[in-house]
């Protein structure tokens, strides 16, 4: 009788613990303790704060470079089309809302690790206008094979003159 009890109390726990161990590689984990850098939790991204959609795309800074904020999540980029100038420091922020993505950019050196919990930065530059595929290349669950975003770069002169607290996107133009 005993015995009996202690197998189903054995097999519940192992089954219950093996839910947790499958789990494990789609995210969840906070890396945060090993992670340097700025902190940001994923579960609240869409909320308040930096990564809220209101403030993701293309910011101009006083100086004239720009800021470029991004959310990756299963499985897309936000924005899913990015406008930037030519010839001016881009200054890209990105964090992820779930699993581990990774944010290149075709035809470039530039790829951008993007953690949940944590916010990557990379500083960007781009001589020429043009046009770049931006997909995701860290695999990330079923749809990650068209997991991409776009960039376009425009002459300085053709991006359009942002007032405080607006941002540009590729429907702008
Ligand atoms: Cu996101 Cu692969």
């Amino acid at each position: 009788m005993n015995w009996r009890k202690l197998r189903t109390f054995l097999l519940t726990l192992l089954v219950l613990s093996l839910i947790p161990a499958t789990r494990y590689y789609q995210i969840d984990v906070p890396l945060v303790g090993f992670l340097r850098g700025s902190q940001i939790d994923p579960l609240t991204l869409h909320l308040a704060g930096e990564f809220v959609e209101s403030n993701l795309g293309t910011e101009q800074d006083a100086d004239g470079s720009v800021t470029v904020r991004m959310i990756a999540e299963q499985y897309l980029f936000i924005p899913h089309c990015v406008l930037v100038p030519a010839g001016v420091p881009v200054h890209l922020r990105i964090t992820s809302a779930d699993a581990v993505h990774s944010l290149a950019i075709n035809e470039t050196n530039y790829k951008v690790e993007v953690l949940p919990g944590s916010i990557a930065e990379a500083q960007l530059e781009f001589p020429q206008p043009g046009e770049y595929a931006m997909p995701c290349r860290e695999f990330c669950g079923a749809g990650h094979y068209a997991m991409r975003s776009r960039l376009q770069v425009v002459a300085r002169d053709q991006f359009p003159a942002l007032r405080a607290g607006e941002r540009g996107n590729c429907e702008v133009q």
